[in-house]
C-alpha cells in the first residue's frame, strides 16, 4: 500500500469515526426532526438515497427473471395492483389522494417512473424498504404474485387511463381473491 493511499484510508477512518460522535451526539440531544412533514436534510437524503440504492443493487443482481409477457400474468399483478399499491402509487388516470402529499418519502408514481428494472422491482416489493412504508409483500404473497405484478408494471407506463380501467375490469372477473378489494386501503373518496 503506498503511503497516499493509506493517508487517504486514515483520514477516512477518522471522517467516520467524528461523524459517528457527531450523528450519535445529534440524535442525543433529539435535534433531528423525525416530523414526516420536515424534510430531510440534504446530506441524510443523499445517504439514505445511496445506502437504499446499493443495498437494492446488489441483493437484486443475482435474481432469475422469468418471461414477463404472458398476458394472463399481467392481468392478475394488474388486478394485485388495483387492490394493493394504488392508494400510495397511483394509476394511469388516477388523482392525487389525500395521504401520498403526506408522506416522507412520498411514494412515487410508478406509472411515469419508465418500466423499471424487473429484477429490482421483484426484490422492493418482496422484501419492502424500511422506514418508508413500503411493504414486504412477500410476506403474505408468494414469489408467482409478486412476480405477475412485476409483468404487469412493465407494462403499466404504456397503459392509458381507459387501457388500465379494462384491463383491471376484466382481470377482477377471474381473480382468485377479489376481496383483496375489501381487505386493503381504500383510499379513494
Ligand atoms: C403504504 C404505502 C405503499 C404501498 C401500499 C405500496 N408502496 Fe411501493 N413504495 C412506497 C414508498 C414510500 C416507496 C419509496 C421508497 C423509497 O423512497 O425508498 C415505494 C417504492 C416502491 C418501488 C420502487 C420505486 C423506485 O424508486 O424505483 C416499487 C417498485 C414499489 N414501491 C412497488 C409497489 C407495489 C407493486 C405495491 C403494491 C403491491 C406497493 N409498492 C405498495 C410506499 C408504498
Amino acid at each position: 500500500m503506498t503511503i497516499f493511499r493509506r493517508d487517504v484510508m486514515l483520514v477516512g477512518a477518522g471522517t467516520v469515526v467524528l461523524g459517528a460522535a457527531l450523528a450519535a451526539g445529534i440524535a442525543m440531544l433529539g435535534a433531528y426532526n423525525v416530523a414526516a412533514d420536515s424534510p430531510h436534510t440534504l446530506i441524510v437524503r443523499d445517504l439514505i438515497g445511496y445506502v437504499r440504492e446499493r443495498s437494492v443493487e446488489v441483493r437484486a443482481a443475482s435474481i432469475f427473471v422469468p418471461p414477463l409477457g404472458d398476458p394472463r400474468m399481467i392481468a392478475a399483478g394488474a388486478s394485485h395492483y388495483e387492490a394493493m399499491c394504488t392508494g400510495c402509487h397511483l394509476a394511469p388516470g388516477m388523482e392525487e389522494n389525500e395521504m401520498r402529499p403526506g408522506m416522507n418519502p412520498k411514494p412515487p408514481v410508478l406509472a411515469s417512473l419508465g418500466r423499471g428494472n424487473p429484477r429490482e422491482q421483484f426484490w422492493i416489493i418482496k422484501h419492502g424498504i424500511k422506514m418508508t412504508g413500503m411493504p414486504a409483500w412477500g410476506v403474505t404473497h408468494t414469489d408467482g404474485e409478486i412476480w405477475n405484478i412485476v409483468a404487469f408494471l412493465q407494462k403499466m407506463p404504456s397503459l392509458s387511463p381507459r387501457q388500465y380501467r379494462v384491463l383491471t375490469a376484466s382481470a377482477a372477473d377471474h381473480h382468485p381473491h377479489k376481496d383483496h378489494d375489501m381487505d386493503h386501503m381504500d383510499m379513494s373518496h
